[in-house]
């Protein structure tokens, strides 16, 4: 994507920059996610048609933070700063910024005050737009040359310009939408100043990676781990699209899979004429879990059993030059993070990358694609509904949902637990609803009475969650009734089962999974 018109975002740590790399791209403009530490030459030779800085949890008022180079402000190149962002252009072209006293969180009310690019076809209503803001500190003295567009209650300086410079800045949140006409705003800086030219709808997307693939590739063989998750499965029907019978798809099963998962996986692809294998491993990863408990370390045998399954079988496929993987874009956000002092909650990379021993050259054909994009191409490359609709499941399985010790029988009981679950789910429409949904086998027993006779039995917990982007997450409000079918069902059908729960955290304070 190297001469195509994009935009640049700089991130200096808002939990928004992901948010706007994703609105630029909705507008059909492709663009890119660097570190705020990206060097101006680097930035030179990336030849961006426009900038933008995107906010962050630091201010601009101590000489410890992260700042903009002053030299990219006399690049020549259009920049917008959003909040954090606005804050340290001013900083850096003797501008001030102060700490305020009353700290704008949530939404304002801003009015314009100078007529503004950013600012065509936006309808005020008697000068007024409602926006986002969620700052402490703000601009207090103008940098010189630059005059005020917008100003709220408590932030005079709410956005300002230079328009000869095309630098502009606001306080508040564009991309995200309780901002109003936030995205008219974006489209303004990106169509009016930045002059950049539509380059980013799907079948643009598909083309370009279909291009790209066969252009690398040639005739020669890929192989695939496919696990039958969204990613895998579009990366999949991607690379079939693009070079045919020289895709080469494993499928490892390591025994921690759902019920009927693996003939699913097997006849969907079979009936798309993809060549997929599949490797019945669950014996060995049975063994080499019997006894762990700790969950880090259930991940980490998991991870590097799956690996050696991995090499063993591609090392059985001659002539294969290229290993395909299914990374996309937030992998790579998260990996080039500035910030290396955010704590590992949990690994979740299960497959942290195969061995170099095995000499595969590495191809990674939606690792530009956020979610909801891979979603987007998957569907025009007729991938199968159910695949692409269907919930998150993790790479360790059912292996983390079983806490304490895993074995067999707990297996088959989680697995007929969550068949009922999900099935109720659907046959209730409430599955589309939800972004995860499963059940969770509990280490402790529980007292129970069937008809006169007293049980001492096991405890399963339901999960239901809704979120955007899995990393905050509110547990949904399934109806009772619901929650009470489905309780019943696990107990009358599962005899070793006395008693059922609900989980009703959020994250956080708790993760998604239990383990
Ligand atoms: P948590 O539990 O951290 O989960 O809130 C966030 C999302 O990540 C999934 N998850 C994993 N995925 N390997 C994976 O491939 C893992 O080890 C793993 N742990 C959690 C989880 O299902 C949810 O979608």
């Amino acid at each position: 994507m190297k001469n195509k018109d994009k935009i640049l975002i700089l991130d200096f740590g808002s939990q928004y920059t992901q948010l706007i790399a994703r609105r630029v791209r909705e507008i059909g403009v492709f663009s890119v996610v660097e570190p705020s530490s990206l060097s101006v030459d680097k930035i030179i030779e990336m030849n961006p048609s426009g900038i933008i800085l995107s906010g962050g949890p630091e201010t601009v008022t101590i000489s410890s933070s992260q700042k903009v180079d002053k030299s990219l402000l006399e690049a020549n190149i259009p920049i917008l700063g959003i909040c954090y962002g606005m804050q340290t252009i001013a900083n850096e072209l003797s501008g001030s910024v102060v700490t305020s006293n009353v700290r704008e969180f949530g939404h304002a009310k801003i009015s314009c005050v100078n007529q503004s690019v950013l600012f065509n076809n936006i309808s005020f209503d008697s000068n007024k737009l409602d926006v986002w803001m969620s700052h402490g500190d703000k601009v207090d003295l103008l940098p010189k040359n630059f005059e005020i567009i917008a100003s709220s209650k408590d932030c005079q300086i709410a956005g300002f310009q230079n328009e000869k410079l095309n630098i502009f800045g606001l306080q508040f949140h564009p991309e995200v939408t309780h901002t109003d006409q936030g995205k008219k705003i974006l489209k303004n800086f990106i169509f009016e100043v930045c002059k950049c030219r539509k380059n980013w709808s799907t079948s643009d997307i598909i083309d370009s990676m279909v291009n790209s693939v066969q252009d690398k590739v040639k005739d020669e063989k890929v192989l695939l781990g496919l696990s039958g998750g969204v990613d895998s499965s579009v990366v999949a029907m991607l690379l079939h699209k693009a070079i045919k019978n020289n895709l080469i798809c494993i499928f490892v099963d390591h025994g921690l899979l759902r019920l009927g998962e693996v003939d699913e996986v097997m006849s969907t692809f079979e009936a798309l004429d993809i060549d997929i294998r599949l490797v019945d491993a669950s014996e060995l990863f049975l063994s080499k879990l019997s006894g762990v408990t700790d969950p880090e370390q259930k991940r980490k045998i998991i991870g590097n059993t799956f690996i050696d399954v991995f090499e063993i079988e591609a090392n059985k496929i001659k002539d294969v030059d290229w290993l395909a993987q299914g990374t996309i874009y937030p992998d790579v956000i998260e990996s080039s993070s500035d910030d290396h002092n955010s704590s590992v909650i949990k690994s979740h990379h299960n497959v942290g990358g195969l061995p170099d021993r095995m000499n595969l050259k590495l191809l990674e054909p939606i690792r530009e694609l956020f979610k909801d994009e891979v979603r987007k191409i998957g569907a025009e490359l007729n991938t199968p509904e159910h695949i692409l609709l269907r919930h998150p499941f993790p790479g360790p399985g059912l292996g983390i949902r079983i806490m304490g010790d895993i074995n067999k029988e707990r297996i088959d009981i989680l697995q007929k637990a969550d068949k009922i679950f999900i099935d109720e789910l659907k046959a209730n429409n409430l599955y589309d609803s939800l972004s995860q949904a499963f059940v969770v086998y509990l280490p402790v027993k529980s007292v129970g009475v069937v008809g006169d006779e007293r049980r001492y039995e096991d405890v399963l917990a339901l999960r239901a969650i809704e979120t955007v982007d899995f990393m905050t997450a509110n547990w949904a409000h399934l109806p009772y009734d619901f929650i009470g079918k489905v309780s019943n069902r696990i107990v009358n059908e599962i005899s070793s089962i006395s008693r059922v729960v609900y989980d009703c955290t959020g994250k956080p304070p708790a993760t998604i999974e239990w383990e």
